[in-house]
C-alpha cells in the first residue's frame, strides 16, 4: 500500500524483509539522481536495508558516508560501538570513499561536535536513512530537544537505555552519553527515509505523521521537510488513522 501525504510518502510493506528491499529502492533512485553523501543509521531497523546494498551492484567508491551518531566512550572496535555495526553490515564489503561515524573516543564534546558539523557542512547529505525510536526519537535526539540543534552530546534517557540494554551484557553496560546529529542537522537533508517495524514504534510512528509538530516527539519534525519516504509494516502503521 502507499499513500501520499503532502511532502510524506508513505509506504506499508509485508515484513522487514521487503522493506530492505523498498529501502534498497529509495536509496537506488537518490543514487541514479545523482547523490554523493549517504546520511546513515545503525540500530535493527536498517539492517534488511544494508542487506540489500551489499547484495546489489551498487557502486559506493565515490561516494561519502555520514552516520548520525555514535555512543560516548566506546571504542571503534567494541562490538556495540557504531562504528563496529556500520564495518559489519556494510562498509566492509561495500566500502565508500570516506565514511564518517562521529569519534566516541573523543571526549572532548565541543571540538568532536563542532568538527562533525564542519563536515556536514562541507558534505551536504542527499539522502538520510533513519530509524525511530519508541520515544520517537531521531537519531538520539530525545523528546525535549531542540528542533534547530545542530550535532551535540546528548544523555540518553532511561527508555533508551532500557531499548538498546538487549544489546549488551545488562543495562549497566549501556554507555550513559552519545554524540548525535541534531534535529536541525537532520532536516538540512535534501531527502530524508524513515523507517519503522513493530508494534512498539506504532504510538511514535502514530505522533510522528499525524500528531502536533512538537519537541515531544522529535520525529514530528519531519513534517516540516520537503522530501520524505515512510517504510512501515502493518504493526508499525497499526495506530495511523
Ligand atoms: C537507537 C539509535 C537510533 C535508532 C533507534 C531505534 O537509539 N540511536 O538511530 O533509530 O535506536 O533502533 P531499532 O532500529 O533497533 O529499533
Amino acid at each position: 500500500m502507499q499513500e501520499v501525504m503532502k511532502n510524506i510518502h508513505v509506504q506499508i510493506v509485508r515484513d522487514q524483509t521487503a522493506g530492505g528491499l523498498a529501502g534498497f529502492q529509495v536509496f537506488q533512485n537518490a543514487l541514479n539522481k545523482g547523490a554523493q553523501v549517504l546520511g546513515l543509521a545503525t540500530g535493527s531497523t536498517p539492517v534488511t536495508i544494508y542487506d540489500e546494498l551489499t547484495a546489489s551492484d551498487l557502486d559506493f567508491s565515490n561516494l561519502t558516508s555520514i552516520n548520525l551518531d555514535e555512543y560516548v566512550g566506546l571504542k571503534p572496535t567494541h562490538p556495540q560501538s557504531y562504528h563496529y555495526f556500520m564495518q559489519e553490515h556494510l562498509f566492509d564489503q561495500k566500502p565508500f570513499a570516506h565514511s564518517f561515524v562521529p569519534d566516541g573516543m573523543n571526549l572532548n564534546a565541543d571540538e568532536e561536535t563542532k568538527l562533525y558539523d564542519a563536515l556536514i557542512n562541507a558534505n551536504p547529505i542527499d539522502l538520510q536513512l533513519l530509524g525511530l525510536g519508541q520515544n520517537g526519537h531521531i537519531g538520539f535526539n530525545e523528546p525535549g530537544t531542540d528542533p534547530a540543534s545542530t550535532t551535540h552530546k546528548v544523555a540518553l534517557t532511561a527508555s533508551t537505555i532500557a531499548a538498546n540494554a538487549r544489546f549488551f551484557d545488562n543495562a549497566d553496560e549501556v554507555p550513559r552519553y552519545a554524540y548525535s546529529m541534531g534535529i536541525g542537522s537532520i532536516l538540512k537533508a535534501k531527502q530524508i527515509l524513515i523507517v519503522a517495524y513493530g508494534e512498539a514504534k506504532a504510538n511514535a510512528v502514530a505522533a510522528m505523521l499525524q500528531g502536533p509538530v512538537t519537541p515531544d516527539v522529535p520525529a514530528s519534525y519531519l513534517q516540516r521537510h520537503p522530501n520524505v519516504t515512510v517504510i512501515l509494516d502493518q504493526a508499525a502503521a497499526s495506530k495511523l488513522n
